[in-house]
C-alpha cells in the first residue's frame, strides 16, 4: 500500500470548514487505500506564542475531532508530533540543507512574520517549512493530502528530498501533493477573496465545525454574497455564492450542477436557509462524538500514545538511516 501522511495544526479551539473539505476529509477516505500517518502538529504550533494550558487542551480537543469526523486508530496511525522525537531531530539536518534565501521565499513565512513584525517572528516561524518536510520524509510518504495553502511547503519537501538522496544517497521517498481541486480553498465567508482561515479570518467569515450550529447558521445567512440573484457557480463573478455551492456539493454528496438547477428560480436566501440545515446536521453528530472523547481524557491519551508508538517504529528507521548516511556515528 502507498504511504501517506499529513498534519494539523492545533492552534484553534475547532477546526474550520476549510480545514475539513480541504484536507481531513480526504485524510479519512485514504485511510482505506493507503497506509495512512495523520499527525496533531504540535510542535509547529508554538511558533507564533501560545499559552501552555490552552495548547494542552487543543491538542486533545484536535485529536477528539479526528476521530469525531472518522480516523479510525485501527485503520491509520493517530498521533501527536511531540511525542515522537524524532521530528525534531530530522528537522535540523534538513534545516541544514536549507538555504536561507531558500526558506525567506516561503509566502506563508513572509505573510505571517510582515503581519508579526520581523523583530518578533520567533526562528522557529522561520524554520516552520523544514520541521513540516521531516514530518513527511519520516515516514516515506507517498502523498500528502493538504489544501492548496500547502502547495509550497510540498514543493519545498519535494526539493529538500531530492537534495538530500543526491547529497547523501538514497534515503526518502519523494512525496506528491494531493490536492482535490473542487474543495482545495473553501474561502472567508465575509471575504471571498481570502481563504477561510482560523488566524486571518473575522469569527463572522468562519465555519467551526464545533461552534454552536446556531451561530454557523447565521454566519451562513449573512455570509457575503454576491450581485444579481441567480444561484450559479462562477468562481470569478460570484466567488461568495461558488463557495457555498462547493461547500453544500461536498456536505451532501450532490453535484454542483445538481444543486444549480435544484435552486434555478430561487434566490440566494434559499440557498442559504438549505445549507445552514446542512451544516446542522453535519456537525451535530460530530460534537457529540467528539465530547465523548474529551470526557475521558486518559483513554485518549492512551490512544495517542499507542499511535505515538506505532509511529516512533518507522520514524526511528528512517532516521537512523538518515543519521547513517550523514556520517554519524552508529548509536551505542
Ligand atoms: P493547518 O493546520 O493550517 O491546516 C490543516 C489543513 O487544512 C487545510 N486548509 C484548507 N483547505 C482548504 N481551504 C481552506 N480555507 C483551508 N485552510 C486550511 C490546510 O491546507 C491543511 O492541509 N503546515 C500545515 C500543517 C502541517 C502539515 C505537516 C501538513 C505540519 N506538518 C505535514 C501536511 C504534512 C498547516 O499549517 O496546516
Amino acid at each position: 500500500r502507498p504511504r501517506v501522511l499529513s498534519g494539523i495544526q492545533p492552534t484553534a479551539d475547532s477546526f474550520h470548514l476549510g480545514n475539513y473539505l480541504g484536507a481531513v476529509r480526504n485524510w479519512v477516505a485514504m485511510q482505506e487505500t493507503h497506509d495512512a500517518f495523520y499527525c496533531v502538529v504540535d510542535l509547529h504550533a508554538i511558533t507564533a506564542g501560545h499559552d501552555p494550558v490552552v495548547l494542552r487542551q487543543r491538542t486533545r480537543v484536535a485529536a477528539a475531532q479526528l476521530l469525531a469526523v472518522g480516523l479510525d486508530p485501527e485503520r491509520c496511525t493517530l498521533f501527536v508530533q511531540s511525542q515522537v522525537p524524532e521530528h525534531a531531530q530530522l528537522a535540523w539536518v534538513l534545516s541544514c540543507i536549507t538555504g536561507f534565501g531558500e526558506a525567506s521565499r516561503m509566502t506563508q513565512f513572509k505573510d505571517k512574520s510582515a503581519k508579526q513584525g520581523a523583530d518578533r517572528s520567533s526562528v522557529g516561524l522561520f524554520t516552520y517549512p523544514i520541521l513540516q518536510a521531516a514530518d513527511i520524509l519520516l515516514y516515506q510518504a507517498d502523498a500528502v493530502p493538504v489544501g492548496e495553502d500547502q502547495r509550497q511547503h510540498l514543493e519545498l519537501t519535494r526539493d529538500l528530498a531530492q537534495r538530500f538522496n543526491t547529497l547523501f544517497g538514497a534515503t526518502f521517498t519523494v512525496p506528491a501533493p494531493y490536492i482535490v481541486r473542487d474543495t482545495a480553498k473553501i474561502v472567508d465567508l465575509q471575504d471571498p477573496s481570502a481563504k477561510m482561515s482560523k488566524s486571518a479570518s473575522s469569527p463572522a467569515g468562519l465555519i467551526e465545525l464545533l461552534d454552536d450550529p446556531a451561530r454557523s447558521a447565521k454566519k451562513i445567512r449573512s455570509a457575503v454574497t454576491d450581485t444579481g440573484r441567480e444561484v450559479t457557480f462562477d468562481q470569478a463573478a460570484k466567488p461568495g455564492v461558488s463557495n457555498l455551492l462547493t461547500i453544500y456539493a461536498a456536505l451532501t454528496a450532490r453535484s454542483i450542477d445538481e444543486l444549480v438547477e435544484a435552486y434555478e428560480g430561487k434566490g440566494y436566501g434559499d440557498l442559504k436557509k438549505d445549507l445552514a440545515a446542512v451544516v446542522t446536521e453535519f456537525v451535530t453528530p460530530i460534537q457529540e462524538r467528539t465530547r465523548a472523547y474529551l470526557d475521558d481524557p486518559a483513554q485518549l491519551d492512551k490512544l495517542l500514545a499507542i499511535g505515538a508508538e506505532k509511529a516512533r517504529a518507522v520514524a526511528s528507521t528512517t532516521l537512523a538511516a538518515a543519521y547513517d548516511r550523514i556520517g554519524f556515528l552508529p548509536a551505542a
